[in-house]
């Protein structure tokens, strides 16, 4: 179960958990919401988009997305993962089967088979009598010899056997053969397997850095099926977080600050080749949230290039929305006089990069779609269109864009905006929280903030500035099990001095206490964060008054009872001794 928590966080981000019972809105850094766990009229829920934390300051409620389910929807930590799963698009059951873990030089074995194979497929490509009639096909479909070496084509023999057994004389094991889905295992020992890929068009594909960890297997012949054949996933290859072509793209992706997806292999092979190197191939499904995190790290922008027909409009909305989610854009490739981008480049290699430059806006795309698509002078035509428009601007997440193309379609039907919401309004049928679903809860999540802890979190935050009162804090006084915290920072002082410094000294903690400091630091944001320095450390300073008092109160109520306890057995010289360290703590 371990890692199905990691899984799940690598593939949802808490502020959209949480925007399903929350409408949220930014605060700052942060979002801020209605607390869903306490009835309130001014928000004190905080999302943190960064620190991937929600936390209650009226309630005291709240942790990572997990903690969140657990608390609103009432329910234990295994099904909260299995509400996450879901939502994430993950298979609980490869996580129960336990599944056998992958050492790292079991995968290195696997990349190094695949380019081994690769090579075995250029051979074949390059040397054979068949491998001259594949490569007149690729040139007549546009490809000059460059790229097809660039892109490693190659060529799998008419052959059972011819790839396994090459693979196995260069040394690696038929399971390990069946494992990389090169070969297919004829009886569960794998003793008896043969080639998955047989007189096909082999073109490898890489992970994000450049790994070869697949193929993609094309047809060379009409009645063959299926037309593509592709790896199936293995321990060095996930279909749904791999990008076709993201290794090549990556530095023009970042140069151009845009990223054009394409739905297959030789739609980015095409583009290569004429220089429009930011384009990657969804190979024919669609987005998944793995993917758009991907692209995130180098750009906002993604360009559509999808089939007009219902799957691909189908395909790119669902995209469009996994976008929304993320903040980026989402412009479309429209007016293109061919089937796709390869073919279109075939014909009109000039043209491509003025395609490109004039892509439209995704729903301004779909507008004039389902404008044309209706009578749109008819009552009934603004209505077909107002409803098949409807889930599009329910995506929308920005209000500027919906005021923007609600003004848009106001004028293409002439008719009032107002009257567009009205309609928007009425369909939105959103999921709400009713507080009653929320009778009994676990109280993992309810972890109130202490004095001590708060002031703790101060002091990461701002180490140089309050050293003196981390100095200050009465150590011995500390019982062993509210120092977690405490020990961390002491431990680690030099290092959170430092500059820039704050994530390594996080990353030191356990797990725990790392969440429980994000959480804290949340809080510290959001109070304190336009405090100047002096009045920084006039709250430390408070805090600290407040913990020396705490912490002398419940010395004597210890001393006190130990005092009781020593007379009620008669140990007079015990009970004095005690006393007199209960004055001394009195008057200081
Ligand atoms: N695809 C696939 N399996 C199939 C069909 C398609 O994986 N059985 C993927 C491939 O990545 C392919 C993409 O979907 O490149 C687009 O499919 P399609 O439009 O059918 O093929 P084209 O790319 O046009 O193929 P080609 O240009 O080679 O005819
Ligand atoms: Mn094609």
């Amino acid at each position: 179960m371990s890692d199905i928590v990691g899984d799940i966080k690598a593939r949802l981000n808490i502020e959209d958990v949480v925007a399903q019972y929350v409408r949220l809105k930014p605060s700052g850094r942060n979002l801020k919401g209605l607390c869903p766990f306490h009835q309130e009229k001014t928000p004190s829920f905080m999302v943190s988009p960064e620190k991937q934390i929600a936390y209650c300051f009226g309630c005291h409620k709240g942790g990572d997305m997990i903690n969140f389910i657990e608390e609103v929807e009432g329910v234990e930590f295994k099904d909260a993962i299995t509400i996450l799963a879901d939502k994430a698009g993950i298979d609980m059951a490869q996580y129960t089967l336990s599944e056998p873990k992958h050492s790292t030089s079991e995968k290195s074995d696997l990349y190094a088979m695949h380019e081994s194979a690769a090579s075995f497929y250029e051979d074949m490509l390059w040397k054979t009598e068949k491998g001259e009639k594949v490569l007149a096909y690729l040139r007549n479909r546009g490809l000059n010899d460059e790229t097809i070496r660039t892109f490693h084509f190659g060529l799998a023999p008419d052959s059972f056997d011819k790839t396994h057994l090459y693979l196995v004389k260069q040394g690696y094991s038929r399971k390990h053969i069946v494992l990389s889905g090169i070969a297919i295992s004829k009886n569960t020992q794998g003793d008896s397997v043969y080639d998955r890929f047989r007189a096909r068009l082999m073109i490898p594909i890489y992970d994000t850095v450049g790994r070869m960890v697949g193929f993609g297997g094309r047809a060379l012949k009409k009645d063959d099926q299926p037309k593509y054949l592709n790896s199936p996933d293995s321990p060095i290859y996930r279909k749904s977080d791999v990008l076709y072509g993201y290794n090549f793209a990556k530095d023009s992706v970042k140069k151009e600050d845009s990223i054009i997806l394409v739905e297959g292999y030789f739609d980015v092979i095409m583009s290569h080749q004429t220089g429009v190197k930011n384009v990657a191939a969804t190979s024919g499904t669609a987005l998944t949230p793995q993917q758009v995190k991907l692209i995130k790290r180098f750009t906002k922008n993604m360009i559509f290039s999808f089939d007009t027909d219902k799957a691909g409009i189908e395909a790119a909305k669902r995209g469009f929305e996994l976008a929304q989610h993320e903040e980026m854009n989402v412009r479309v490739l429209h007016n293109m006089a061919a089937k796709d981008p390869a073919d279109f480049i075939k014909d009109n290699p000039d043209q491509w990069s003025t395609i490109i430059n004039n892509s439209i806006p995704f729903m301004q795309f779909c507008i004039d779609e389902v404008v044309s698509s209706h009578n749109n002078s008819s009552l009934q035509g603004k209505k077909k269109i107002l409803a098949e428009l409807n889930p599009f601007f329910q995506i929308l997440s920005s209000s500027f864009e919906k005021d923007y193309f609600v003004r848009e379609l106001a004028q293409k039907l002439d008719i009032k905006e107002v009257v567009i919401y009205d309609e928007l309004k009425k369909k939105k049928g959103h999921r709400t929280y009713t507080q009653s679903d929320n009778q009994k809860k676990p109280d993992t999540a309810t972890k109130k903030i202490g004095t001590l802890d708060l002031l703790l979190t101060l002091i990461i935050e701002y180490p140089a500035l309050l050293e003196k009162e981390f100095a200050a804090i009465p150590e011995k006084m500390l019982e062993e099990n509210e120092k977690s915290i405490y020990n961390a920072v002491k431990d680690n002082y030099n290092l959170l001095r430092a500059e820039g410094k704050r994530k390594e000294f996080l990353a030191c903690l356990n797990d725990e206490i790392q969440q429980r400091v994000e959480m804290i630091s949340l809080f510290v944001d959001e109070v304190y964060g336009n405090y100047n320095e002096h009045m920084l450390q006039e709250e430390a300073q408070k805090l600290l008054d407040k913990i020396i008092k705490r912490l002398l109160n419940r010395q004597k109520r210890t001393l006190s009872a130990r005092i009781r306890e020593a007379e009620k057995n008669g140990d007079t010289s015990t009970a004095k001794e005690l006393l007199v360290k209960l004055q001394q703590l009195m008057s200081s």
